[in-house]
């Protein structure tokens, strides 16, 4: 069964608290449950992470390659600075696998420092400003490729 590791970035952990009013009210775990209802349809094993380190979630994209998993990485605010996840996202495609950055909110609708991604350039593709159904289109699109 094609595997997928959806992997979320810094402060993440904290929807459903955290600005409401850009993220919704939704929890991490409610991401994961609804993952698990997508994953289902789509006949894909997928599992759900969070981390607030990077060098964590550098080891998860290195995990990805050497398991051959694709990956859906909403990388929160290292996707505006992080090279170290840039390098390891890169691998990832590199490797032939698909990679789709994903983003709760538009992040070319706000600050001027979130115009930025240093991931897009090396993901297969990205999908923002659809809350919870970017992950869910994300998804759609691993398994339409694999
Ligand atoms: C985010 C957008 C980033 O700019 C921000 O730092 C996040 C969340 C999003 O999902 O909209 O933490 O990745």
């Amino acid at each position: 069964m094609t595997r997928v590791l959806v992997l979320n970035g810094p402060n993440l952990g904290r929807l459903g608290v955290r600005e409401p009013e850009v993220y919704g009210s939704a929890t991490l775990a409610d991401l994961t449950a609804a993952a698990a209802g997508w994953s289902a349809e789509l006949g894909l094993e997928v599992e759900v992470r969070q981390t607030d380190d990077e060098a964590e979630l550098v080891g998860w994209l290195h995990e990805a390659v050497d398991t051959r998993s694709h990956v859906v990485l909403n990388p929160a605010a290292f996707t505006h600075y992080s090279y170290a996840l840039r390098d390891a996202a890169a691998q990832v495609t590199e490797g032939g696998l698909v990679l789709v950055e994903v983003h709760l909110s538009n992040p070319l609708a706000r600050e001027a420092f979130r115009h930025v991604s240093v991931i897009g350039p090396v993901a297969t593709g990205t999908v923002a400003g659809f809350g919870f159904q970017s992950y869910e289109l994300a998804l759609r699109a691993v398994a339409a490729r694999s």
